[in-house]
């Protein structure tokens, strides 16, 4: 099997994604179990420019072609924002909660049909030559003014999935992970290497 690495230092992001890539010949691997305390700054301006640094980074540490995934939840009302920010809107080494109450605190005086928001993600896949191919997933919602749900991390709580009338920590984790921006981009990701069978070995000559 080929390896594939996941540009991440999130052990949870290793399961979550690894279904999307089973009917595949290839096996992902975590890049810390290759590279102990691996790590990238995301400097990027564009979730295109992180995910891409992300993966580029971990080919240089492992040799290998790696995956690297960056996501942000854009909120129109806020002319995007957090987006690529959003790991730290409410200041370096914020909190989830924190996150939270900063949109939710912005969003204050807006009405419900002007709190519109997506989710987007980009995987990024990276080859040693320097090949590289982006995808992208989204997910439409709508922020609501308090939390709603225990599951999910992050956003979830107040991401209202219109056509579900529950929030992304209301719904059950398949679901979410069925529905989601993540899984949007994996999926795209894994569609198009399968009919692309040796694109992770080939030097692209
Ligand atoms: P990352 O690029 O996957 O690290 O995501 C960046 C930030 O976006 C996270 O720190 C979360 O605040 C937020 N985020 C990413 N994915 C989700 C999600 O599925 N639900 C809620 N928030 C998310």
């Amino acid at each position: 099997m080929t390896p594939l690495v996941l540009a991440t230092g999130n052990p949870d992001k290793l399961r979550e994604l690894s279904p999307f890539f089973a009917n595949l010949d290839l096996e992902l691997v975590a890049v810390r179990a290759l590279v102990p305390g691996w790590e990238v700054e995301e400097t990027g301006a564009t979730l295109e420019a992180n995910a891409t640094l992300k993966a580029r980074a971990a080919v240089t540490a492992t040799r290998l072609p790696a995956v690297a995934d960056d996501t942000g939840l854009f909120v129109d009302a806020l002319g995007g924002a957090p987006g690529v920010r959003s790991s730290r809107f409410a200041g370096e080494g914020a909190t989830y909660a924190d996150n939270v109450a900063r949109l939710l605190a912005e969003l204050e005086p807006v009405p419900a049909e002007e709190r519109g928001a997506r989710f987007r993600t980009v995987a990024a896949l990276a080859r040693p030559d320097g090949a590289l191919e982006r995808f992208e997933g989204v997910l439409e919602g709508r922020i609501l003014r308090a939390p709603r749900g225990k599951g999910g991390f992050g956003y979830d709580p107040v991401f209202l999935v219109e056509e579900r009338g529950r929030t992304l920590a209301e719904l059950p984790l398949e679901e979410k992970n069925r529905i989601s921006h993540r899984a949007g981009a994996f999926r795209a990701a894994s569609a198009w290497l399968a009919e692309r069978p040796g694109w992770l070995k080939s030097a692209g000559v």
